[in-house]
């Protein structure tokens, strides 16, 4: 079978077609079969992703098709996503690591970093940002490298996600990043920023258990948080304020449990983020308006686990 097919775009076109035939699902760095095929056969080739399309026409040997077809056997049989497989995320235009240590990559605040937080910061000044459940440090890492005057803080309470943090500090070079261990804000005593930014864990305990096998490969600690997803974020709105400047932001994600939140919260202003693609539940909240709804959060926050 490997004779008839030749080139790169033979490989590419074949295992996207195996993929969609597989019933695959697309929900971590890749939203289709055709990328995801992309990134395996160029990582089994040992080729960077912005080679020029003129090379799509290369003849493959066969122990190069054998690596490829490999590999999509593992991306079938096992359901790994394919950063798993080839160790690598891009995100904000960056390259990460990436491993099970940690969720692969895939926060559309990315595109938020990119437009530097605009219109959002409004021209405040910030000195100090904090990137809370940083796992793989992709937020953090990449803030601090648009912003290189910023001090960047990543905090993770899990020592395998700090591990890989730790690796994606050095690939990229992000000396203005600290990175900490802490139970959300537990271990932060004292510290105080412009500027929180915060991808959670945020689905509901009933997704968890219906997400699809991919999934299964994350860390489900970055994922589960409660009968509607709102464990960690209510109580991060009850604290943030403490550790916000009074100017202060704070932007979040809360993906689908938008709708929990709103439905708790009716009051609070909350801004929802419009990206290219539409609302995808990333919202952003000033602390006098967090100070001001103090007393409704902390009810909720504090009946939670
Ligand atoms: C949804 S993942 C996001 C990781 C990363 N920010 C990203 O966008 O890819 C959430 C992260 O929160 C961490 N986490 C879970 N509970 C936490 C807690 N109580 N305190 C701090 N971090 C926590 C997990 O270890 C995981 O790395």
């Amino acid at each position: 079978m490997s004779a008839e097919l030749t080139t790169i775009i033979d490989f590419i076109r074949y295992g996207a077609s195996r993929f969609g035939r597989a019933g695959l699902t697309f929900g971590h760095s890749y939203d289709n079969a055709l990328d995801e095929a992309t990134q395996l056969v160029l990582h089994a080739l040992h080729l960077q992703h912005d080679i020029g399309p003129a090379y799509g026409q290369a003849r493959l040997v066969e122990e190069e098709k054998q690596a490829i077809l490999a590999l999509f056997q593992r991306r079938i049989d096992e359901r790994i996503p394919a950063c798993y497989l080839t160790g690598e995320a891009w995100f904000a235009g960056l390259s990460f690591k990436s491993d099970p240590r940690a969720l692969v990559p895939r926060s559309p605040i990315a595109e938020l970093i990119l437009s530097g937080f605009e219109p959002w910061l409004g021209g405040r000044s910030v000195e100090r940002a904090l990137d809370l459940c940083t796992g793989s440090g992709c937020i953090a890492i990449a803030t601090a490298h648009y912003h290189p005057h910023w001090q960047v803080d990543g905090v993770d309470i899990s020592d395998a996600a700090l591990a890989l943090a730790a690796e994606n500090v050095e690939r990229l070079d992000a000396r203005n990043v600290r990175l900490l261990k802490s139970d959300l804000f537990a271990g932060l005593q004292g510290e105080v920023y412009d500027l929180i930014v915060s991808n959670p864990p945020y689905v509901t305990d009933d997704e968890t258990d219906a997400l699809p096998q991919e999934y299964a490969h994350e860390p489900e600690l970055g994922l589960r948080a409660g009968p509607d997803g709102l464990d960690l974020v209510l109580k991060m709105l009850r604290d943030a304020p403490v550790h916000l400047s009074d100017n202060g932001l704070m932007i979040c994600e809360v993906g689908e449990s938008e709708r929990h939140l709103v439905r708790l919260l009716p009051e609070l202003p909350l801004a929802w983020v419009e990206f290219k693609v539409g609302q995808m539940g990333v919202f952003v909240v000033e602390r006098s308006d967090l100070v001001a709804h103090a007393a409704s959060i902390k009810v909720l926050a504090d009946a939670r686990r």
